[in-house]
């Protein structure tokens, strides 16, 4: 099976025995790629986040079980299909908020459980074929999700976004810096906010490295100058991305995106959510449902320190991700359309 290389930051090797990272952790200094074909080295590439980005995360998950279902030994559907279910399970275990890691993974495990009297070979092609089917998709849902937030988007606008939702996170054109890239590509006068997102500054590191090597226009701020531009009348709507959308409305998103969404507010700033549909969790009626990922003080306390900020051992608190009220959000923009309140109703069409 010959397959292309649909995206940079992670396709499947040419051998087909291991995916290819762009190791994001080492952006912007160093693009060094890895090469990973253990269960093991794919998870601590997930919970270390050298592979990040709701979308992303489900394309090398789907990626990750095609290469570990290649290496599976077994004479039988049921053995076969029991040891790839303890790596889906593995996989699954890496990240908790995005929906789209499960998303992906239960779309490969019930297409395998539709195809129980298949060979064990065909069944292994159809994952790879999967894998793949899921990133061509996102390639064209990241395009329709640029064009539709394109609509948002005025001449001479300043736009805010927080963490990195660009192409690093989603194939291509990403989602919520999608309509930047194409109001950019088409001649656009727009200039870029970007908050640096701590602790792991994948606004800094990341999306101010994306737009910048693209020549869009773009001002790099700490967290904490959000206030200071919207109050400076710079910002005319915020974009941002999103880790899981439950039915209400509610959207979580990298810390800080709903203290954003609060100050918008305040100022009178459209405040947009960007992502595919395959972000919106039918499972999950509203955000108290939504399980935030927690990770190491370490990084609160020193990551991309050259010496630790704050002493050894002081307590850190150190949520990833956040939940915005459905209140807060002007307008959710899927591949589908751009969806307005009330979101209990019009999610049900993004959905259908
Ligand atoms: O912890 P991360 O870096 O994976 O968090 C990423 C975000 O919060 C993004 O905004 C979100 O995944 C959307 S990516 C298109």
């Amino acid at each position: 099976m010959s397959r292309e290389r649909l995206a940079e930051n992670v396709y499947l090797a040419p051998d087909e025995d291991a995916v290819i990272i762009l190791d994001q952790t080492k952006l912007p200094n160093e693009e060094e790629y890895l090469s990973l074909s253990t269960a093991e080295d794919m998870v601590e590439a997930l919970q270390s986040m050298r592979v990040r980005g709701a979308p992303v995360i489900g394309i090398f998950a789907a990626y990750s079980l095609y290469v570990l279902a290649r290496q599976i030994e077994a004479d039988s559907y049921e053995d076969f299909y029991e040891q790839l279910h303890q790596q889906v399970d593995f996989l699954n275990s890496s990240r908790p908020t995005a929906a789209n890691l499960r998303w992906a993974l239960d779309r490969m495990e019930s297409l395998v459980q539709a195809h129980k009297r298949a060979s064990l070979p065909e069944i292994v092609q159809m994952i790879g074929d999967e894998a793949e089917a899921i990133q061509r998709e996102d390639i064209q849902m990241c395009r329709q999700i640029a064009e539709n937030g394109l609509t948002l988007l005025e001449e001479g606008d300043g736009i805010l976004t927080h963490c990195n939702a660009g192409a690093l996170a989603a194939s291509r054109y990403g989602t919520a810096l999608g309509p930047i890239l194409l109001g950019h590509d088409q001649g656009m006068d727009i200039h870029v906010y970007v908050g640096e997102t701590r602790p792991l500054l994948q606004g800094a590191r990341l999306t101010s490295y994306e737009l910048y090597r693209e020549g869009v226009d773009v001002t790099l701020i700490c967290d904490n100058m959000v206030s200071t531009v919207m109050k400076n009348g710079w910002i005319q709507a915020v974009f941002v991305g999103c880790d899981r959308i439950a039915l209400n409305g509610d959207v979580a998103n990298k810390i800080g995106t709903s203290g954003i969404a609060i100050l918008a507010k305040h100022y009178g700033i459209p405040f947009y959510v960007l992502g595919p549909s395959s972000s919106i969790d039918p499972e999950c009626p509203n955000g108290d449902g939504i399980l935030i990922e927690m990770r190491e003080a370490e990084e609160v306390r020193s990551a991309y320190f050259s010496e630790p900020i704050a002493p050894e051992g002081v307590a850190c608190y150190n949520p990833s991700f956040d939940v915005t009220d459905h209140s807060l959000i002007t307008a959710i923009i899927t591949e589908k359309g751009v969806f307005y309140p009330p979101y209990d109703r019009t999610l049900a069409e993004a959905l259908s």
